[in-house]
């Protein structure tokens, strides 16, 4: 009985040796393809994908999803972020594909068409995946910026181009805490929200509604919508610009604003510091931010901005404009 087992483990033994050697033959030898336009076969795919998707779920299973993902502050807070970090790959609404999309093997999942599981979604924004373009987040964003992405994945399928712009011009820009990014020092005057340009906007949730009207005319203008913008002015708004000064809404539209939404068409604005206060019926928000102008002279330039409003019955209306810029 004794010798029938050990002659089985010794077979196993010159097995398993002849298999690790055909192995490292085989990846001496450099045939397997690996280069990303050529695909596993079909059952190094399947493998490959069940290692990867056993792992996350595994993982994902101990985590603690907050309850409050469906928020639009978490919503609105992740767009900005998605637009900066994640759509190159991963694509959104209304784009038709990108070089990177393109090229990457295993290909990014358009996320503006596919749901992901929360916890999962969690999971791989944060630690990335190996051997795929999927860079570990974790290592620049705090989880609490993650699960405003994971918030902002959750509500991505349902939105179309102009509904996803719209978020993301809302939106604080490009901007998350991150280990490694504060590093700076002066704690005092800055937000510990730092990361590159963007600081997480200071907006108290009574700016909230004053601020949104501040981004729905700035999204107007990019997007030519004359009209749209010219709802949001009061009648007897003063626009200071450039040194000189319009002493109406009538004054501003029929000349400026053409300017204006000419040169904005289509820009890239994104918002890097913002501050609101209200008192009462009245409203500030200061802006600072960068504009990247693809219209009649394609041109970057910084841009400050502060808007008065007034609360008219329930509605927020602008009633003094203050603009400057310097180019970059
Ligand atoms: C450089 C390209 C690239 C960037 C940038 C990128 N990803 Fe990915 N991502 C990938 C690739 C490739 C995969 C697929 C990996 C795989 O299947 O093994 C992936 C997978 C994922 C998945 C898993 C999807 C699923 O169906 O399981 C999620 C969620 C995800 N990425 C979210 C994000 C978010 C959020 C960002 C921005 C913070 C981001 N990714 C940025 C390339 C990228």
């Amino acid at each position: 009985m004794a010798m029938t087992g050990n002659r089985f483990l010794l077979g196993f033994a010159v097995g398993l040796i002849i298999a690790i050697g055909a192995l490292a033959a085989f990846a001496w030898s450099g045939v397997y393809g690996i280069g990303a336009d050529d695909p596993h076969s079909r059952p190094v795919s399947a493998f490959l994908a069940s290692v990867r998707d056993r792992a996350v779920r595994a993982r994902a299973a101990k985590l603690e999803v907050p309850r409050d993902l469906s928020s639009e502050v978490r919503i609105r807070q992740g767009a900005g972020n998605y637009d900066a970090m994640c759509a190159t790959c991963h694509l959104s609404p209304g784009s038709s594909g990108s070089e990177l999309n393109r090229g990457l093997y295993p290909a990014p999942p358009r996320l503006d068409v596919a749901r992901v599981d929360a916890a999962q979604a969690f999971w791989v924004v944060k630690h990335g995946i190996k051997a795929s373009g999927m860079p570990a987040w974790g290592k620049s964003m705090n989880d609490e910026y993650i699960w405003n992405m994971v918030a902002f994945l959750g509500a991505l399928p349902g939105l179309d181009a102009g509904q996803y712009q719209t978020l993301v011009a809302a939106s604080g820009g490009h901007s998350h805490d991150g280990q490694g990014t504060d590093d700076h020092g002066d704690h005092e005057h800055r937000s510990p929200d730092h990361h590159d340009e963007a600081e997480l906007p200071d907006v108290p949730e009574a700016a909230r509604d004053a601020v949104a009207v501040v981004d729905a005319f700035g999204t107007a203008l990019v997007a030519g919508d004359l009209g749209k913008a010219k709802l949001l002015l009061d009648p007897r708004v003063i626009v200071l610009e450039a040194g000189g000064a319009q002493r109406s809404r009538e004054e501003y539209m029929s000349d400026h604003a053409v300017a204006d939404a000419r040169f904005l068409r289509g820009a890239h604005v994104q918002v890097t510091r913002r501050i609101a206060r209200t008192g009462g019926d009245m409203a500030w928000v200061a802006t600072e931010s960068t504009i990247h102008a693809h219209g009649d002279k394609p041109a970057s330039s910084l841009s400050t901005e502060t808007m008065v409003l007034e609360r008219k019955g329930n509605a927020w209306r602008i009633v003094q404009i203050h603009w400057s810029s310097q180019e970059r």
